[in-house]
């Protein structure tokens, strides 16, 4: 279990010589088994949460804590925690440091037969010998993501690892991210508040840095008013089985993840229905 005990993070602006508050007294726990969300508008200080939550960064007051023990109380307890984490930065290519793939993957791990399977998994063969930098950009983001993987973490931190790919790609992410939960604490930051809502378990709003709603996403896909008095605007497709609840077409709190989802159980449905006649 991770908790954040009124947690601050301060920098100053070398322009204007003020002390620039990047994150306010935050508050939130994370458990294991469990997908965390977090969302919030450009420069909310999502990335900066979750440099924090991995180590990268140090709060300026306030505690990170795993399974009770201060992460920050000597190097001894931080180190241990280090090795519980993988996080895949938003850039991917700053986590790219060897001259081909085939090194970067060696380097991250001995176990040759997880890396083996994770490069047939997600499709990185005919890129072996060449330089991470010569990747497409959903190339760089399999990479990064299978780096991650390698480190076999109890937490996984991802910040935007699905934006720009193709629904193939991002759904043998998340279904990799949703079938392992058990195992970790996942804490994914996202723009796409549809994936939000349908795969993690638990939302996180942060605004001008401070988190304005942490809760269950299941109570949200039930009370929108949770999200929009939060500035929220919630996605079409909650919208459209908001408006198939009303009319007794879904069940209440069905939401899916896209039109073509939601067709299809639309015509689960009519066909279930003719077939009862
Ligand atoms: N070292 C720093 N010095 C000055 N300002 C910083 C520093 N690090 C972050 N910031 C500022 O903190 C704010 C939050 O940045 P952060 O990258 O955490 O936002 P974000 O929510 O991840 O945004 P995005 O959605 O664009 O990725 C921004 O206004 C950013 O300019
Ligand atoms: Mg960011």
């Amino acid at each position: 279990m991770i908790f954040l005990k009124h947690l601050f993070y301060e920098v100053e602006n070398s322009s204007t010589q003020q002390t620039e508050r990047i994150l306010e007294d935050i508050n939130l726990e994370f458990s294991k088994g469990q997908v965390y969300a977090i969302v919030g508008a450009n420069g909310a200080g999502k990335s900066t949460l979750l440099d924090i939550i991995s180590g990268t960064k140090n709060p300026t007051a306030g505690y990170l804590t795993n399974n009770a023990q201060d992460v920050h109380q000597n190097r001894r307890s931080f180190l241990r925690y280090l090795e519980k984490v993988s996080y895949c930065i938003q850039n991917a290519e700053s986590a790219f440091f060897h001259k081909t793939v085939k090194e970067e993957l060696l380097f991250s791990s001995q176990n040759q037969e997880l890396l083996d399977q994770l490069v047939r998994d997600y499709d990185l063969q005919e890129a072996l010998e060449l330089s991470p930098f010569q990747l497409s950009g959903g190339q760089k983001k399999r990479l990064l993501f299978v780096l991650n993987l390698l480190n076999e973490p109890s937490i996984l931190l991802t910040d935007e690892l699905t934006a720009g790919l193709d629904q193939e790609g991002k759904s043998a992410m998340m279904g990799e991210i949703i079938s392992h939960k058990d195992k970790r604490i996942t804490i994914m930051v996202t723009h796409n508040l549809e994936d939000a809502l349908y795969y993690a378990d638990n939302l996180i709003v942060l605004s001008d840095s401070r988190v304005t709603f942490a809760g269950k996403t299941n109570e949200v896909i039930e009370d929108s008013s949770l999200l929009t008095s939060a500035g929220f605007q919630m996605p079409e497709t909650f919208l459209l089985c908001q408006q198939l609840i009303q009319s007794g077409i879904f069940n209440k709190g069905d939401y899916y993840l896209n039109s073509k989802e939601i067709a299809k159980q639309l015509l689960l449905q009519f066909k279930g229905e003719k077939s009862d006649e």
